[in-house]
């Protein structure tokens, strides 16, 4: 797959560079939005390291969520966190929890959400900048300049996005790693795609996933409420490829629960159906 992959970014070229906000940027579609940080982290980060326990941030998991984590045996224990699963809705697209794959489209296809709000880098909805900012300088504190490529995406700029990538690299490579317009969770203002200040030109690339930026992200993406949503782990239910510069804001509950459960997708927290096929052709 690497190799198709680089193939297809050789092939690509500036006829896709124009897109703005992709989540392709290492085949050359997309570009940075303003507003990130340019510092790379300390030497003791960017070897490789993860930076300090989270135990040691005030910030987080309430202290009991806290003591359930650090408890947590090897097996996953349903009831580790209590969490009523059934308490937001799963299809509505202004929802927390909302989930949106090739099976389960934004209803209505073209939704826009409101209270969008700009924060370092992208555009998110109101509910997630709290736990965004409080990502950010937890991530500032352990040495890791956190800051967005991109977040909100309209139907608009998915459908010119997706229309790019398809153009480029062919629908069906297109459809592993670019949402259909309609079907993306940035069209929720609940995604956002992480800039690598340390690395900038492995931003949307495959290389992303060994960046001081994703290697915190994994770590500690959850204690504020985020998921990492497609991993190598759940490519198979998610439908997409491993997008580790991709979070998915969910709420420390949710996200809290998932991580000591050792789920990790949402489809599989909610018995959702997922993977490759788009629900209409
Ligand atoms: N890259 C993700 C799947 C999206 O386009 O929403
Ligand atoms: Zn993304």
């Amino acid at each position: 797959m690497a190799a198709v992959v680089i193939l297809a970014g050789l092939v690509l070229g500036a006829a896709v560079a124009r897109a703005a906000g992709a989540d392709l940027g290492w085949i050359g579609i997309g570009s940075r939005a303003p507003g990130g940080a340019s510092s790379a982290g300390p030497s003791s980060v960017a070897s490789g390291g993860v930076p300090g326990p989270a135990s040691t941030r005030a910030a987080g998991l309430a202290s009991a969520d806290r003591s359930a984590v650090a408890a947590a045996p090897a097996t996953p224990l349903p009831t580790a966190v209590g969490i009523d699963l059934a308490a937001r809705s799963t299809s509505d697209p202004a929802s927390l929890w909302v989930v949106v794959n090739k099976r389960h489209p934004l209803v209505p296809l073209e939704y826009a959400p409101t209270g969008l709000v700009w924060l370092a880098g992208g555009m998110v909805r109101g509910e997630v900048v709290p736990d965004l900012r409080s990502m950010i300088a937890a991530a500032q504190t352990d040495g890791v300049p956190l800051s967005l490529r991109n977040a909100y995406r309209s139907y608009r700029d998915q459908l010119v996005i997706h229309a790019d990538v398809v153009k480029g690299a062919g629908a069906g490579y297109a459809d592993r790693y670019s949402a259909r317009p309609g079907y993306s969770e940035h069209q929720t203002g609940l995604a956002l795609d992480l800039h690598s200040a340390s690395q900038p030109a492995c931003d949307l690339a495959p290389c992303f996933a060994q960046t001081v930026e994703a290697v915190w992200a994994a770590a500690h993406a959850w204690e504020f409420g985020f998921v990492v949503r497609y991993t190598p782990e759940n490519a198979t239910v998610t439908g997409y490829g491993p997008e580790a510069w991709h979070l998915r804001y969910v709420g420390r509950d949710l996200a809290g629960w998932m991580h000591v459960n050792r789920v990790t997708s949402l489809e599989e927290a909610f018995g959702v159906a997922g993977g490759a096929e788009y629900a209409a052709g």
